[in-house]
């Protein structure tokens, strides 16, 4: 038997990652890392307190570059299947982390930003950035300082890449979502738009969420999403007949 699916789309998010030593974002203190989120991750939140949000994001960046973090075997596990499977395969991510990329998914849009990038506030450029950023760092197209900020999409600003995120999502016929509380919209509806054209759901998490996939498994990431991803791997390389 083949697989029966063409195209999949995956969204991952904070729990993907826990095990590779980032926290997730809803502990039950309701900080991120220490930090109230309207103080570090809101448009808001910059605008009253610049310094302090460029340290938080230069701490979250110089922890992300450190030898501590690595790829876990969940990430591992996404980047093989994409490369094994002869159908369609997007990978949508809510963190902000560079894990999917270190574990050679290539198919990967980044829809709440990216840590390791910065952005010009006058152009809307973005550039790799792994040094700190302060505020009067000078931007790369405008030369002057105090134009730049973190390229996070903050609470309150949209999304980035919706468009092909929709479009994916609608032509689907699976839909699997990994380590995400489904708590933060527009991803927590991403199973909706992907039921419009009938995809399977399924929800690999550490524990249940109170959504309604047709399909749930619990566990680590480490050890669910590999064992899922090796058993539709196991379908498409079925010998037929
Ligand atoms: N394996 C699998 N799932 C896990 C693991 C693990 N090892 N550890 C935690 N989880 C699950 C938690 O049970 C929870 O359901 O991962 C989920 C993480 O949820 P959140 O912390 O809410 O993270 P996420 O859904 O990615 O948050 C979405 O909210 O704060 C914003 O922009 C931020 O991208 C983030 C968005």
């Amino acid at each position: 038997m083949r697989s029966p699916y063409r195209s999949i789309v995956v969204l991952t998010g904070a729990g993907i990652s826990a095990e590779s030593g980032i926290k997730t974002f809803r502990a039950a203190d309701g900080l991120w890392e220490n930090h109230p989120v309207e103080e570090v991750a809101t448009p808001e939140g910059f605008e009253r307190n610049p310094p302090l949000v460029y340290e938080f994001y230069n701490q979250r960046r110089r922890q992300i570059l450190s030898k501590e973090i690595k790829p876990n075997p969940a990430h591992t596990a996404l980047a093989k299947f994409e490369h094994e499977f002869d159908g369609t395969f997007l990978l949508i991510t809510q963190n902000i982390d560079n894990l999917h990329e270190r574990a050679g998914s290539e198919n990967l849009l980044h829809m709440h930003g990216e840590i390791l990038k910065m952005r010009c506030r006058n152009s809307q450029l973005v550039f790799d950035i792994h040094e700190d950023l302060v505020f009067d760092t000078t931007c790369r197209c405008c030369r002057s300082a105090g134009n730049l900020r973190p390229h996070i999409v903050w609470f309150g600003e949209m999304p980035l890449h919706m468009n092909q995120i929709n479009q994916a999502l609608q032509q689907c016929d699976l839909f699997v979502a990994i380590g995400t509380s489904g708590n933060v919209y527009p991803a927590s509806g991403f199973y909706q738009t992907a039921k419009i054209r009938s995809a399977d759901t399924v929800e690999l998490n550490l524990e249940p969420t109170g959504s309604t996939f047709d399909e749930h498994k619990y566990g680590q990431a480490s050890v669910v999403v590999p064992a899922y991803f090796e058993g539709l791997l196991a379908t498409v390389h079925a010998p037929q007949g």
